[in-house]
């Protein structure tokens, strides 16, 4: 009798040493029961599509795909969700057993329900202050805008690319764009970091007005430290100054559910890694 074998998923980036999406997919099927394997593929920077014909070949039924492969897998696949098309850019890949390639994006709802389930900010009515206008912040902003804040003005160091997101995105909402050095100098009661400013240790230059009366500042990054950014807002005295922790859990739960069809408890797995975390300091 033929041996049967997990159903195999893995997550397709470069670099991808650092991922924590084995270990998140790991907890979620010891969690949720469910037979699986989750591993970390680096592919060749130039050679996205490869990697996945291979995996593809060898039965994967779904793939993660991070940095610098999202726009590769949202032009490799045969259909696009609505959030993927939106978004231009996809992390999730389901492959049926006819070899169709089903595309989504979970970052952004990963990221609201980290909000508003996770740490009780809810968007509707909000004015909100999103910073950067790159592949990130494009992946989040159509889940943003269909929780029908009052504006979502996006601020970028390149304003014309800010601009260019404010023509694909203002049908679902009222969406303004500046660059960092006109952004209107008002209150905003969320403002979240979606720049890779964070990643080089430098903070946008965005005027503390912006967000002195804000009600939460988030980093779409995360690290061991808290964040220039995070530490910026705690300075301001913002009381919810958040990382991205939890956005990247609640995107991988979704993941996982359209895979497996099942939610895993995500609230558990991120509290073991935010303690993983915490011992990584000392
Ligand atoms: P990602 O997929 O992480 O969004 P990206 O598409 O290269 O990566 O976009 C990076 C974003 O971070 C951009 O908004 C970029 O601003 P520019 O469009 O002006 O390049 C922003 N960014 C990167 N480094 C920054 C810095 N040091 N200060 C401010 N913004 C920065």
């Amino acid at each position: 009798m033929a041996e049967s074998i997990s159903d195999q998923y893995a997550v397709i980036g470069n670099p991808i040493a650092h991922s924590q999406s084995p270990k998140i997919h790991a907890l979620f099927a010891e969690q949720t029961e469910q037979d699986l394997t989750y591993s970390a593929v680096l592919a060749p920077k130039d050679d996205f599509p490869r990697t996945l014909a291979e995996l593809m070949s060898q039965g994967f039924k779904g793939m993660n795909v991070t940095v610098p492969f999202k726009q590769d897998a949202f032009a490799a696949a045969h259909e696009l969700s609505i959030n993927a098309e939106r978004a231009g850019a996809v992390n999730t890949l389901t492959i049926d057993p006819n070899g169709t390639i089903h595309a989504d994006n979970t970052d952004g709802i990963g990221l609201v329900r980290d909000l508003i389930v996770n740490h009780e900010v809810d968007l509707a009515g909000k004015r909100i202050l999103v910073l950067g206008a790159g592949g990130a912040v494009r992946g989040v902003l159509s889940p943003i805008l269909h929780e029908q804040p009052e504006l979502v003005h996006i601020a970028n160091r390149t304003e014309a690319k800010a601009d260019a997101l404010v023509d694909v995105m203002s049908d679902i909402g009222y969406v303004a764009s500046s660059g960092f050095d006109n952004i209107p100098k008002h209150a905003f009661d969320i403002v979240i970091n979606g720049t890779a400013a964070s990643l080089a240790g430098d903070m946008p230059e965005i005027p503390s007005v912006c967000a002195q009366k804000a009600e939460c500042c988030y980093d779409m990054m995360y690290s061991v430290q808290p964040t220039v950014f995070q530490a910026w807002a705690n300075e301001l005295g913002v009381n919810k100054s958040l990382d991205g922790l939890g956005m990247l859990v609640e995107q991988a739960a979704y993941s996982f559910q359209l895979w497996r069809t099942v939610r895993p408890d995500s609230q558990a797995v991120y509290h073991y890694l935010r303690e993983w975390l915490r011992q990584q300091k000392s």
